[in-house]
């Protein structure tokens, strides 16, 4: 009868702590997409507005990115450059491509290394 009642008990908090632990887990879980899906978008928005006149909308470069010599941002000569670079060049500009550090702010630029990152994955 006692060990019946102490292991019901045990069966009792193991499930209360399941139910808390499957809460706690859907909970990150949206809160981790919610956040996913927020940054790519609105990467995917600045990339649109502020690259893809020279770089097109999937980073392989537009008439105008090709009159400027523009290197294809999938291609691993961009790929592996390391993201500090890219944050570099994105910041100061290099040759014509043009400088955005005062126009984006450090975040923003950030989400465009990732938008570049992901680019290159796409190919
Ligand atoms: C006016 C056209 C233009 C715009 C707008 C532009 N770029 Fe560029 N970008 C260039 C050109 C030209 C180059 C090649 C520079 C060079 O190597 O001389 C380049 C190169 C790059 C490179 C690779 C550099 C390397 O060393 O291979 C990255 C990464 C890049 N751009 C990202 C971006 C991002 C992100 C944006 C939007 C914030 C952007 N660019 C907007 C023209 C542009």
């Amino acid at each position: 009868m006692r060990l019946n009642k102490t292991r019901n008990s045990v069966v009792r908090k193991c499930a209360i702590l399941g139910a808390l632990a499957a809460a706690a887990l859907a909970l990150t879980g949206s809160i981790l997409r919610a956040d996913g899906a927020h940054d790519s978008a609105a990467s995917a928005t600045l990339f649109r507005s502020k690259c893809a006149m020279c770089h097109g909308p999937d980073g392989a470069g537009s008439e105008v990115g090709k009159s400027l010599n523009i290197p294809d941002l999938r291609s691993p000569a961009v790929q592996k450059l390391p993201n500090a670079e890219l944050v570099e060049i994105i910041s100061n500009g290099k040759g014509g491509m043009p400088s955005f550090k005062n126009s984006l702010t450090a975040e923003q630029i950030h989400a465009l290394v990732m938008r570049v990152r992901s680019l290159g994955r796409k190919k």
